[in-house]
């Protein structure tokens, strides 16, 4: 950790990339392991646009489900303390960008401002057909999905209508509204961000999700430190320099708390 916190303390250009590992701490489930059931179904394979094809009205209520959620979690330590290291660093004229393949906005929630969410997040809506992108933290979304998404196993589906599901407000259309799936949607972000990686650590993923996960160890390749907070090994974790095994609320506070070089600054 010391050697660690050494180097990050010469850093300038910083990206912290991370999954839902992140947000386990706020009781976010994570994907694999016993969270990532939703009634029968693998949350991966909802999130998805074959999925939404197949039926909308399941993958709303899935999204609804964990919309209604969120609106119960609140930011951990982790994502306070790499908000608190942006704005210090900020003073410095260091910099933090968060890219997350999360979608629970906690981030956003505990203060960091420069983010790039990579599947966009769970209050994002896109019109299946005048494609117009849109925030709405409407509770429930639409008055058909009220009471409906529970997760239990033998939950009967809602089959609602593709007319009641959440509509698009753009004048004259009233297209069918989708949630932000798995996918391509932001994907460009990581070609224009990749050219401005000059230094990399990385929480909470399992980098197993690709593109996300090959971007660790291509830029320890090239010689930038990497740190991995993770409860666990990865299948990347040898080829990066740093492994901070444990929870990301407990480590990740430690290692981004001010430097004593910084205080003489
Ligand atoms: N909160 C959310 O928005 C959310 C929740 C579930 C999945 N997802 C998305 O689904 C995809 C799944 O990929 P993924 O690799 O991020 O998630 P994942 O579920 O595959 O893996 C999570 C990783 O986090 C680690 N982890 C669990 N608890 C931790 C803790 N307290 N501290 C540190 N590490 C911890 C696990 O060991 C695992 O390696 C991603 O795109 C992810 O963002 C998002
Ligand atoms: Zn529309």
């Amino acid at each position: 950790m010391a050697a660690f916190r050494e180097q990050f303390a010469k850093a300038k250009h910083i990206v912290v990339l991370t999954g839902a590992g992140v947000s386990a701490e706020s009781g976010v489930p994570t994907f694999r392991g016993a969270g990532g059931f939703w009634r029968k179904y693998q949350a991966q394979d909802l999130a998805t646009p074959e999925a939404f094809k197949r039926n909308p009205s399941l993958v709303w209520e899935f999204y609804h489900y964990r919309r209604e959620v969120m609106l119960s979690k609140t930011p951990n330590p982790a994502h306070i303390a790499i908000a608190e290291c942006e704005k210090r660093l900020a003073a410095q004229g260091r910099r933090i960008v968060v890219i997350t393949q999360n979608i629970d906005e906690l981030h956003e929630r505990a203060g960091s401002k420069n983010i790039l969410e990579l599947h966009g997040n769970l209050f994002t809506t896109r019109c299946t057909k005048c494609k117009d992108v849109k925030v709405n933290k409407d509770s429930p979304i639409c008055p058909a999905l009220s009471g409906k998404g529970l997760p239990d196993a033998d939950a009967p589906d809602a089959r609602i209508p593709e007319s009641e599901l959440p509509r698009c407000m753009q004048q004259g259309c009233n297209g069918l509204l989708r949630p932000m799936l798995f996918g391509l949607e932001n994907l460009w972000i990581l070609r224009s961000w990749q050219k401005l990686i000059m230094n990399w650590k990385t929480v909470g993923t399992s980098s197993v999700v690709y593109p996300a996960a090959m971007f660790a160890p291509q830029v320890a390749a090239r010689g930038v430190p990497v740190a991995e907070f993770n409860m666990e090994h990865t299948p990347v974790t040898h080829s990066l320099g740093f492994h901070f095994q444990g929870p990301a609320g407990v480590n990740v506070p430690i290692a981004l708390a001010a430097h004593e070089s910084e205080k003489l600054k």
